[in-house]
């Protein structure tokens, strides 16, 4: 019998893992230069946690979460998103405590959601996520914006938007959310079973309703925006200002409200038209969460962050630009068996030397050899056949100007290294 992938998991092979340690290295370098340093949370954490921070109302928690019982029976979850874990470490490792308040970090990882799989939407999928947390500043919003467009401007992405919008503090919430049950409330009858139960609980989940999305009442509900405190219209204003002088462009979308619940003030998203991620895919997404650390109990603390769909940064990637994919430095081409094992000790002594190399194992003959050469793009081939194994010599060619020597077995990385530096010279 043969075994499959489990649905929405996908294998990342030899010639596809290169691109991924592209884009992670490229990760990396920014958030370097934005001082943001990497912290690595656990893949499970219990399932209390994401109730909590993302909310039991929310479809992440409510329907797309792995959860089991451990053998202690207690309840676990898969990550569905990186900020629970972020900020649930950063109380219990008391991080707030630390002499630079604000505190910036980094994570990269898979995380796990069960939805219906498609392009650019898998059931385990990875995120490249920042949190900022410790200052309620709109300069910290904005930085995280801006790194987020830094993202996007180095990978050459095209048509991509950033859209913003505010949810405001709790107060604007509170108004917000008896506007929405006043606007709501009339047309109860037609929503669904969720919507209904969302009512009660959390009106502005009704929202992002997958099932009632076309509802007529979706389009005139009141936008959040018009309901702002005065504080949190002067923390959006001072954001969009801000925005304005780094000349970042920008759109207000007053439909946006994410899904997940723990959003407070600035909420954007990083849309893209690539026809490979379907018109309007979300490439990445964030906000401001400044509840979220008192709510999983840790002292006020407020926060921003983003996170980015890796898979969905290298679809829009795909055809960008293609590969060049590095070649080995060496190629080692025995030609019977006792050259076999003096190929053995050669590739040894030229790894322990830094050299990138590999070697035939399957004992084929010269023409087998010098297509893996090939394929491998190797700048040397080696040759060892009968004749150099008795004199002690080997044959070396430079595949990019095709020049072949015989070259005594104490001179092998003299000659590799003088033929790189650009010295042709014989030994
Ligand atoms: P999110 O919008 O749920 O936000 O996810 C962020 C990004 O993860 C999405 O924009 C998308 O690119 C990618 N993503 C989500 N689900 C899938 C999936 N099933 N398959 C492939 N990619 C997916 C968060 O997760 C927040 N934690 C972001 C954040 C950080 N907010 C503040 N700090």
């Amino acid at each position: 019998m043969g075994y499959s992938a489990p649905r929405g998991t996908v294998d990342i092979l030899p010639g596809q893992s290169e691109k991924w340690i592209k884009l992670e290295q490229l990760l990396r370098t920014i958030a370097a230069n934005y001082n943001v340093k990497e912290m690595r949370t656990p893949i499970f954490e219990h399932a209390e946690l994401f109730n909590r921070a993302v909310g039991d109302t929310s479809d992440v928690v409510s329907k797309e979460m792995y959860t089991f019982q451990d053998k202690k029976g207690r309840y676990i979850s898969l990550r569905p998103e990186g900020t629970s874990g972020i900020a649930r470490a950063y109380v219990e490792n008391k991080m707030y405590g630390l002499p630079e308040k604000l505190q910036k970090v980094y994570y990269m990882g898979p995380m796990f959601r069960y939805e219906r799989p498609q392009n650019g939407r898998q059931r385990q999928f990875h995120q490249f996520g920042v949190e900022m947390l410790g200052v309620e500043s709109p300069y910290v919003d904005v930085e995280c914006m801006l790194m987020a467009v830094t993202v996007v401007e180095a990978l050459g992405l095209q048509n991509v938007t950033l859209h913003i919008n505010s949810l405001g503090d709790n107060e604007s919430r509170d108004a917000y959310r008896e506007a929405l049950k006043d606007h709501f409330r009339d047309h109860l009858d037609e929503l669904c079973g969720d919507c209904k139960a969302r009512f009660e609980k959390n009106p502005l989940r009704i929202l992002d309703c997958k099932v009632d999305a076309k509802h007529p009442a979706m389009k005139t509900a009141p936008k959040t925006i018009d309901y702002l405190s005065e504080s949190a219209k002067n923390h959006f204003d001072k954001v969009c200002t801000l925005l304005d002088d780094l000349e970042i462009d920008y759109v207000i979308d007053t439909n946006l409200v994410r899904g997940l619940d723990y959003y407070s003030h600035t909420v954007f998203e990083i849309i893209s038209d690539d026809p490979k991620l379907g018109a309007g895919a979300t490439v990445g997404g964030g906000g401001r969460y400044n509840g979220l650390i008192e709510e999983i109990g840790g002292p006020a603390t407020p926060g921003v962050g983003f996170a980015f769909g890796m898979e969905r940064l290298l679809l829009a990637l795909d055809d960008e630009e293609d590969e060049d994919e590095d070649g080995l430095d060496c190629y080692i081409m025995p030609l019977g068996e006792e050259a076999k094992d003096l190929a053995m000790q050669i590739i040894a002594m030229l790894r322990a030397n830094g050299f990138t190399c590999e070697m035939d194992h399957v004992s084929r003959g010269l023409k087998g050899q010098f297509k893996s050469a090939d394929r491998f793009n190797a700048h040397f081939s080696i040759i060892l056949g009968e004749e150099e194994v008795k004199n002690e010599v080997v044959n070396i060619k430079c595949n990019h100007d095709k020049e072949q020597e015989v070259v005594p077995l104490e001179n092998i990385l003299a000659h590799i290294e003088n033929h790189l530096s650009g010295g042709h010279e014989h030994e």
